[in-house]
């Protein structure tokens, strides 16, 4: 809605220069000045390292509230989404901004399900990788790899993006389960196009050749949700990434390979294989929770408390809060006990009750809880951030096939504040 009271202009004044620059207003209220004409009006720049503070597009797709905990893809609240929805209706939600009509699902549902197959060339790659390799290096080359197989000339149309998109999203998994096969030296298994997206993950993953696997319904359901909380997250380092690289004009697989090594970082979705490191180290006697957490306090340690704070939430995120509120319903559902929850939640109550957490904001993110639910599940450990990859998908895609329809779009290419030396003369090498 239109705020028409909102003031429409800002003024900046630099030494004698004084200049109107324009406001914008985003539906839920947020403003921003637009800037883009500040250095040919003015000859400066702006300065934000890691861009905390810039808008760098217009999105319909995600809205979050970072001091008030609010997360909605498309205006659907998340709450509602992870207790009702599917992670294949996400998908669509995220990529169209609206649900799908039955119909439509059914469409969509079978278009992800039947272009699951990899090429059978495209295992070698798998086999050419060292095993002991971590399967988001083998993930972020095969979805690159997919650009040799669907390779197009020119700029590429709605139609081949669109095909591009169902081919990532259904094959994502694959290539997931077939980075595990291989590390684990078992027959990579085809997938199975009769049961659910999530449900064929864990066929993938966990079937072999010699037995009928049936994946566990209890299961499946939480991968589901872990998958649907991790779809989207607006403007992140990896969706950021994706969208760089696609500003190039490269295809959308070289763009989301891209993303896959952005997410890898611990600081990004790598966080969730670090926070049960921590917990295992704590568990393990290394240190006491308490000891831990004075030395996340202390800036020369180098050391953080692993799944807390967040460059936007200065509240407790979403998603961990239904994260949390899973780990006691899945490992209730399994029947298994994790003293790693404990310990946790200990130490989630020391930083929620400690003066260094309460000023920065830090509280627990996304990633804090999902580990120990991936580990309920029987998920290895450099999996999780694989799962995330999984998740983010429809997100990073939507998020690509907006910036290829926006006609605002331009090539992602900040400037610098320069810092080095001034012009000076060369000196030829014996003379120096
Ligand atoms: N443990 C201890 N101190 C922290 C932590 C933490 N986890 N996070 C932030 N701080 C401190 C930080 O040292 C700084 O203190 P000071 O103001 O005294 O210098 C202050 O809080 C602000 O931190 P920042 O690094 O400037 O904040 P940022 O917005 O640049 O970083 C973050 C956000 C997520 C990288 C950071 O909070 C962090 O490293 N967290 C741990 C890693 C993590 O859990 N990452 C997952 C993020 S959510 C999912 C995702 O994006 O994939």
């Amino acid at each position: 809605m239109t705020n028409t009271t909102a003031p429409k202009t800002a003024r900046l004044t630099i030494g004698d220069t004084e200049i109107d620059l324009p406001l914008m207003h985003g539906t839920e209220g947020e403003v921003a000045i637009d800037i883009r004409n500040l250095r040919a009006k003015t000859g400066a720049v702006t300065f934000d390292p890691g861009l905390g503070n810039t808008g760098s597009c217009e999105s319909k797709i995600t809205f979050l509230d970072g001091e008030k905990g609010i997360l909605r893809y498309a205006g659907y609240p998340i709450e509602q989404l992870a207790q009702q929805s599917s992670f294949v209706e996400v998908m669509w939600l995220l990529l169209h901004q609206e649900l799908p009509s039955k119909g439509q699902l059914e469409q969509f549902t079978h278009d992800v399900t039947y272009h699951t197959m990899l090429h059978e060339d495209l295992k070698r790659l798998f086999s050419s990788l060292p095993k002991a390799g971590h399967p988001m290096a083998v993930c972020a080359a095969a979805v690159g790899a997919l650009s040799t197989y669907y390779q197009k000339v020119g700029p590429s149309t709605p139609e081949q993006q669109w095909s591009d998109a169902i081919r990532l999203l259904a094959k994502m998994p694959t290539i997931a389960a077939y980075s595990y096969k291989h590390s684990i030296g078992q027959p990579f298994m085809y997938p199975r196009n009769d049961i659910p997206y999530a449900a064929n993950i864990l066929h993938m993953m966990f079937g072999t050749p010699c037995e009928k696997y049936e994946p566990n319904p209890v299961v499946a359901r939480a991968l589901d949700l872990l998958l649907i909380l991790h779809a989207d997250h607006e403007q992140n380092c990896s969706t950021s990434t994706v969208r760089t690289v696609g500003s190039s004009g490269a295809n959308l697989f070289a763009s989301v390979s891209a993303g896959i090594s952005a997410l890898w970082g611990p600081l990004h979705g790598g966080a969730n294989e670090a926070v049960i490191d921590m917990l295992m180290a704590i568990r393990d006697g290394e240190r006491t929770a308490r000891e831990f957490m004075e030395l996340a306090k202390k800036k020369d340690s180098g050391v953080r408390l692993m799944g807390f704070g967040h460059r936007v939430y200065k509240n407790y995120d979403p998603r961990a809060l239904i994260l949390k509120q899973a780990c006691y319903d899945v490992l209730g559902q399994l029947g298994k006990k994790d003293p790693l929850l404990d310990i946790a939640l200990e130490l989630e109550q020391i930083a929620l009750n400690d003066a260094y957490f309460i000023d920065r904001k830090l509280y627990p993110n996304v990633d804090f809880y999902s580990g120990i639910i991936y580990k309920a599940l029987g998920i290895p450990t450099d999996m999780f951030t694989v799962f995330f990859a999984i998740g983010r998908m429809p997100g990073w895609i939507a998020q690509w096939l907006e910036y290829q329809r926006d006609p605002a779009a331009k090539i992602t290419r900040p400037r610098q504040i320069y810092q080095g030396s001034n012009t000076r003369e060369y000196t030829p090498v014996g003379a120096r």
